[in-house]
């Protein structure tokens, strides 16, 4: 029988939510995943609990003012409690990539500066390595994007695919173009996030290396919980 995983992102969601205390300010990750995260915020906030919001993208910042979710002013040195957030491929590490939805740079800035950082995913997510089925998003300047591209070529000796939507070059919420590189297999995620983030014209990588401190997998046999250190 096929897997509803929809079920399965909220399962996990809803545990996620546990974490979240009164008055905390939450880091609101973006994607199907953490709309379900979003969601559940919504009907604590309802419910009374005092909390501000934090978003990754427009996205989510609309559905958190649906939901009632107070939000915190972007430009403001906020303190985050907890980032809550999905991800594209989760390793046995818990290192994450990130970005199959364009918002990267928003959620690794969060995820930065929040003191808690956690992941929820449902099963398909985790991997033996990085890499493989799913590329990794890079954000980069479009100025010369040809060119970063090439780098990018050069470095990983991978196919370097521009992102597009609806025939156009997809752009990121703070203006650049996304690179999706298809690796085979990613062995040494952190020597290739310094790399790649030394590569003029690269913003950002979708790699999240050592930033897990918390896993929620939602199953078919249930919800998973899995603590991790930051390293
Ligand atoms: C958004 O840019 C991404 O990093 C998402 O967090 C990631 O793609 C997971 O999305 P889903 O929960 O929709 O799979």
């Amino acid at each position: 029988m096929a897997m509803d995983l929809d079920a399965l992102k909220r399962a996990a969601a809803l545990k996620a939510v546990e974490y979240v205390r009164d008055g905390m300010v939450v880091g609101l990750g973006t994607g199907s995943t953490a709309k379900h995260m979003v969601m559940a915020l919504g009907e604590k906030v309802r419910s009374g609990m005092q909390l501000r919001g934090v978003p990754t993208s427009q996205e989510t910042a609309t559905l958190a003012r649906e939901q009632g979710i107070p939000l915190i002013d972007a430009d403001n040195a906020w303190v985050i409690d907890v980032a809550i957030d999905g991800a594209d491929q989760v390793d046995p590490a818990f290192n994450l990539i990130k970005g199959g939805g364009g918002a990267l740079l928003k959620e690794k800035i969060v995820a930065a500066s929040a003191k808690q950082f956690i992941v929820l995913v449902d099963q398909t997510k985790r991997v033996p390595a990085l890499g493989g089925s799913f590329p990794l998003p890079i954000e980069v300047i479009p100025f010369g994007w040809g060119s970063t591209a090439r780098a990018i070529e050069g470095l990983t000796k991978s196919s370097v695919i521009l992102r597009e939507r609806n025939g156009f070059p997809f752009h990121t919420e703070a203006g650049h173009v996304i690179l999706d590189v298809h690796l085979a297999r990613i062995d040494n995620p952190r020597e290739l996030e310094i790399a790649l983030t030394l590569i003029p014209g690269v913003v950002e990588t979708g790699l999240f290396v050592g930033r897990t401190d918390l896993l929620i997998v939602g199953t078919a046999k249930g919800v998973e919980t899995y603590p991790a250190t930051r390293t």
